[in-house]
C-alpha cells in the first residue's frame, strides 16, 4: 500500500489549525487545574513500563488529531509490513526483522489473534535466529564457566558497541562476578592500548563485532589486538577470539574460526538482541539474555497489538512529531535517574538521529518539513548540576524525557537514603520544569510550562531494560514512518569514510594537490 506522507494528509493541517489556535498558547497549570483526570487520561501502563505523558503540550484534542494523522499515514499498515518481513528498508531492499531476534519459537499471543497478512514465511528465518541463539548463549556459558578467561574486550563501534556496552552497564547488578567486561570503539589508539596495557593473553577474550566486518576502526583495532596478543606469546585465537558478525567469510581469513553470524535485515543499531549483544549475555548468563528477550518481545506484542490510542510507542513518536513540526522544538534531553543507566543517552543518539536524520523521504524527494530532534543528555542527578540551568531558564525549551527505576539496586549498593533522594530529586525536575516560579523577577523567575514525559520502571531487570529499549526503537519507527523517511539506512554517514581514505596517504606524502585551502593547511600543520 502506498502510504500518505504527513504534509499531504488532512489530519497535518488540522494540526497545524489546531496549534495556532490552542497549541501555541497551551499551558500545562491550566490544564490540571482544569482536568482532575488528566494524569490517569495522559498516563498508561506498557509491558514493564509506566509512561506518565501528561506534563506533555497535549490535550484530547491533539492526541485525537495526532491520531488521525497515523491512520493517515497508514502507520498500522506500515508497521504490520515489518512485522511480516517486507522489505521495507527500500533504499537496501532489504526486511527490517530486528524483532524476530527476540520472538519465541511459539509465540503464545499469536495463537490468538489474528495473524499479520503473510509477506514472507518467517518460520525458517526464526528457527536460524534460534540455531544461533543456542550456540551464542552456549559459548556464553562456556566463557563464564572458563576460570581462565577473566578479561572479555568487545571491539566494534556505532551499534556493534554502544548498545552492548550500555547495557552491561545497566544491568551490572546482575553480572557474574570474575569476569571484566571492556569495550574500545575509538580508532584512537590511546584507547585500546589503556585497554590492553594490564591484561595477560592467555587470560583475555576479544570479541570482535562489525556487522559488516569492514568497518576502519573496529578492523585497525582488531588487527593491534591480535598484533599485541601474538606478541605476548598468545597461539591459540580459536580460544581467543570471537566474531560476531553477518560476514562470516571476512572474520576468517582475519583468522578468526570462532564466529556468531547474524543477517542483513538487522541493521547495526538494532543489532544487540543478536550476536553482538555476546558480551551482554556473557555477563548475565544465558537466562537473563532469555529474559532480556522475553521483555523486548513483550514490548514487540504491545505496539503490534495495542490500540493507537493507548499504544506507548506510538503515543511517544506522535509527541516527536508534535514537538518537531509544530512546536518547532529541535532537541529532547533524555536523562535517566540511574547511574547504571549512564549510556543511554548516547545509545538513544545512535539509535533515533542515525534512523531518523533524513532531509528526503523514502521515494528521494526533498523534505519540507524537520525530522530527528537532536537526543542529548546525561544521567540524573548530574546534569542538574550542568546544564539544566539551560532547560529551566533558558530561551529554547527542550521535552526532557525521564527515566526513573521505582527500586534501587540490590544491597550492597542500596546505600542508605541515596534512592529516595534520588527519586525526590526526578519528580522535582519535571515538576520545576512544569511549574516554574513567577513570583520572583528577574533572575530569579522561571517561565515554566516546560514539558517532560516519565517513563517509570519498578526495578531495572534483563527484562525491564528490554522492554525499555525496544519502546525506544518503535517510537523511532513511529516518528519515521510519519515523516516517510526510511528509519533503516544511513547513506550519512559514508561521504566522511570516503574523504578520509583519500586524505590519509596525503597525511603521509604532504600532498595537498586538489584539497581545499583550510582541508590543506589543517593538514599541512597536522604533519608538523
Ligand atoms: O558508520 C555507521 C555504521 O555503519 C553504523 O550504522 C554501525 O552501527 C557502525 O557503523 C558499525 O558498523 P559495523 O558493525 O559493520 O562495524
Amino acid at each position: 500500500m502506498k502510504r500518505l506522507r504527513c504534509d499531504q494528509t488532512p489530519a497535518w493541517a488540522a494540526l497545524q489549525g489546531h496549534f495556532d489556535a490552542r497549541g501555541r498558547a497551551f499551558d500545562l497549570r491550566q490544564a490540571f487545574a482544569r482536568d482532575a483526570g488528566r494524569f490517569d487520561d495522559f498516563s498508561q501502563d506498557a509491558p514493564h513500563i509506566f509512561a506518565d505523558l501528561s506534563k506533555n503540550l497535549i490535550d484530547t484534542d491533539t492526541q485525537t488529531l495526532l491520531l488521525a494523522l497515523a491512520q493517515q499515514c497508514g502507520l498500522a499498515q506500515h508497521r504490520d509490513a515489518m512485522f511480516a518481513g517486507a522489505p521495507i528498508n527500500r533504499t537496501e531492499q532489504r526486511a527490517v526483522m530486528h524483532f524476530l531476534l527476540r520472538k519465541p519459537l511459539v509465540a503464545q499471543e499469536e495463537q490468538a489473534q489474528p495473524a499479520i497478512e503473510k509477506v514472507a514465511d518467517l518460520t525458517p528465518e526464526l528457527a536460524r535466529v534460534h540455531a544461533t541463539l543456542e550456540a551464542m548463549l552456549a559459548y556464553a556459558e562456556l566463557v563464564r564457566s572458563d576460570a581462565a578467561i577473566t578479561d572479555i574486550v568487545n571491539i566494534g563501534i556505532g551499534g556493534s558497541d554502544l548498545g552492548p556496552q550500555m547495557a552491561v552497564l545497566a544491568l551490572a547488578e546482575f553480572a557474574t562476578a570474575g569476569k571484566r567486561l571492556h569495550f574500545v570503539s575509538n580508532i584512537d589508539g590511546d584507547e585500546l592500548a589503556g585497554v590492553l596495557g594490564p591484561l595477560q593473553p592467555g587470560k583475555t577474550l576479544f570479541l570482535i563485532a562489525s556487522k559488516t566486518f569492514t568497518t576502519l576502526e573496529t578492523m585497525t583495532n582488531a588487527h593491534s589486538a591480535k598484533r599485541w596478543f601474538e606478541a605476548r606469546g598468545g597461539v591459540d585465537i580459536a580460544r581467543h577470539f570471537a566474531a560476531l558478525t553477518t560476514n562470516v567469510a571476512a572474520a576468517n581469513s582475519f583468522g578468526i574460526t570462532t564466529t556468531f553470524g547474524f543477517w542483513d535485515w538487522v541493521g547495526g543499531r538494532y543489532s544487540l538482541w543478536s550476536a553482538i549483544g555476546l558480551p551482554l549475555a556473557i555477563a548475565i548468563g544465558a537466562d537473563g539474555f532469555r529474559a532480556f528477550l522475553a521483555g523486548a518481545h513483550a514490548m514487540d506484542a504491545h505496539f503490534r497489538t495495542a490500540e493507537l490510542a493507548r499504544n506507548l510507542p506510538v503515543r511517544l513518536g506522535l509527541l516527536d512529531v508534535w514537538y518537531r513540526n509544530f512546536h518547532g522544538l529541535a532537541s529532547r534531553s533524555v536523562a535517566p535517574y540511574s547511574s547504571a543507566l549512564r549510556r543511554w543517552p548516547a545509545y538513544l543518539q545512535q539509535l533515533e538521529m542515525e534512523s531518523n536524520g533524513k532531509r528526503v523521504d523514502e521515494d528521494g524527494r526533498p523534505l519540507p518539513f524537520e525530522t530527528s530532534p537532536v537526543v542529548w543528555g546525561e544521567p540524573g542527578t548530574n546534569g542538574q548540576h550542568a546544564y539544566f540551568q539551560m532547560l529551566h531558564q533558558g530561551t529554547s525549551v527542550v521535552p526532557v524525557e525521564f527515566v526513573a527505576v521505582r527500586q534501587a539496586a540490590r544491597s550492597p549498593n542500596d546505600l542508605p537514603g541515596h534512592h529516595a533522594k534520588l527519586l525526590a530529586n526526578v519528580l522535582a525536575q519535571a515538576q520545576a520544569l512544569m511549574r516554574g516560579k513567577e513570583d520572583a523577577g528577574g533572575h530569579q523567575a522561571f517561565p515554566g510550562n516546560r514539558p517532560s514525559t516519565f517513563l517509570l520502571l519498578d526495578k531495572l531487570t534483563p527484562a525491564s531494560l528490554g522492554a525499555l529499549i525496544a519502546l525506544q526503537e518503535h517510537r523511532v519507527f513511529v516518528s519515521g514512518a510519519i515523516w516517510g523517511v526510511n528509519s533503516f539506512d544511513q547513506w550519512g554517514v559514508e561521504l566522511g569514510k570516503v574523504l578520509a581514505r583519500d586524505i590519509e596517504p596525503r597525511l603521509h606524502s604532504g600532498d595537498v594537490a586538489g584539497l581545499d585551502g583550510s582541508t590543506a593547511g589543517l593538514l599541512q600543520r597536522l604533519r608538523g
